[in-house]
């Protein structure tokens, strides 16, 4: 596929799923994002803290961040294709434990749609590219 046509599928999905997700605020996003530093880094190549680095989740198979050693549900997870996908990411910050049973992410989730869209926008900034992997195969 063609650059120009993986970005506008990427585009379409990412409208279609939810209009809200498309319309994130990059510098909201990152104020939110405080609530996830303790535990995440996100410049590129920094060390995992107590959760895996983030700077390119957005497109990134699940459970694969180098020097973390994931939950076994995150890995299973992982090792079956699932990909940080804009929607994925939407679904696991809604509810951590919901989506994940058994993780070891001990966040309670972001239950304001416009905050979970915010700090999605401001993850996509950090890795744009990731914006268009495929959509989740499960
Ligand atoms: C209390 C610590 C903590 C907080 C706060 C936290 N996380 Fe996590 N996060 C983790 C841990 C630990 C994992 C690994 C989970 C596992 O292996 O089950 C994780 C995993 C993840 C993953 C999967 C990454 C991958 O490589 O597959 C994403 C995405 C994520 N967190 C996003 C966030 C975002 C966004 C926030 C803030 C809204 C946040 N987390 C807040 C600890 C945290």
């Amino acid at each position: 596929m063609t650059g120009f046509a993986r970005g506008a599928l990427a585009a379409s999905l990412i409208a279609l799923a939810a209009p809200a997700l498309a319309d994130g605020d990059i510098a909201k996003g990152e104020k939110v994002f405080k609530k996830c530093l303790a535990c995440h880094s996100v410049e590129a190549g920094a060390k995992a803290k107590v959760g895996p680095n983030l700077h390119d989740v957005v497109g990134r198979q699940t459970g694969t961040a180098p020097d973390f050693k994931y939950s076994d549900p995150m890995a299973a997870l992982g090792a079956e294709g699932h990909i940080w996908t804009v929607e994925e990411l939407d679904k696991f910050l809604t509810d951590p434990k919901g989506m994940v049973p058994g993780t070891k992410m001990s966040f309670a989730g972001l239950k304001k749609p416009e905050e979970r869209a915010d700090v999605i926008a401001y993850l996509v900034s950090l890795n744009p590219a990731g914006a268009e992997a495929p959509a989740a195969t499960n």
